[in-house]
């Protein structure tokens, strides 16, 4: 059987730029390896950083069905235009069909950069699966 490989850290940008509980949608490129190719993927995640300048990394899909959702500075919800599912700062649902919180993915800062290793996970399910 075919191992998958375990995703690659992945530089997001510097943790400066990021204002204290006021989420930021971040893009860069994640190395992809699969036997000898090797690819550069663009990706997305949404940074929040706390009070202790610790960062939380958040997947770009809604958990419900996989829709980009984003975050309302006005009304400090992450929403979600499919199926209108609402998600506080933490990832938490408020309201809608979405089935668990936003996926968080492992993060740290280092060097005052965000370093994020982007995982792709299952939609429609309870329980965080990587797909
Ligand atoms: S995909 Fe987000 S609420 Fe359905």
């Amino acid at each position: 059987m075919l191992r998958k490989k375990e995703p690659e850290w992945s530089d997001a940008g510097t943790s400066a730029d990021l204002s204290i509980s006021e989420p930021q949608e971040r893009r860069f490129f994640q190395t992809v390896r699969t036997g000898w190719q090797e690819e550069r993927v663009e990706r997305t995640v949404w940074l929040v950083k706390k009070q202790d300048g610790s960062v939380t990394a958040f997947s770009p899909n809604c958990p419900h069905l996989g829709c980009g959702y984003r975050w309302f500075s006005q009304d400090k919800q992450f929403k979600c235009p499919c199926h209108a599912s609402l998600f506080d700062i933490d990832g938490k649902v408020l309201a809608g069909p979405a089935p668990r919180s936003l996926d968080t993915l492992d993060t740290k800062v280092e060097d005052g950069k965000v370093v994020v290793k982007f995982e792709v996970f299952q939609v429609g399910t309870t329980k965080k699966t990587a797909a």
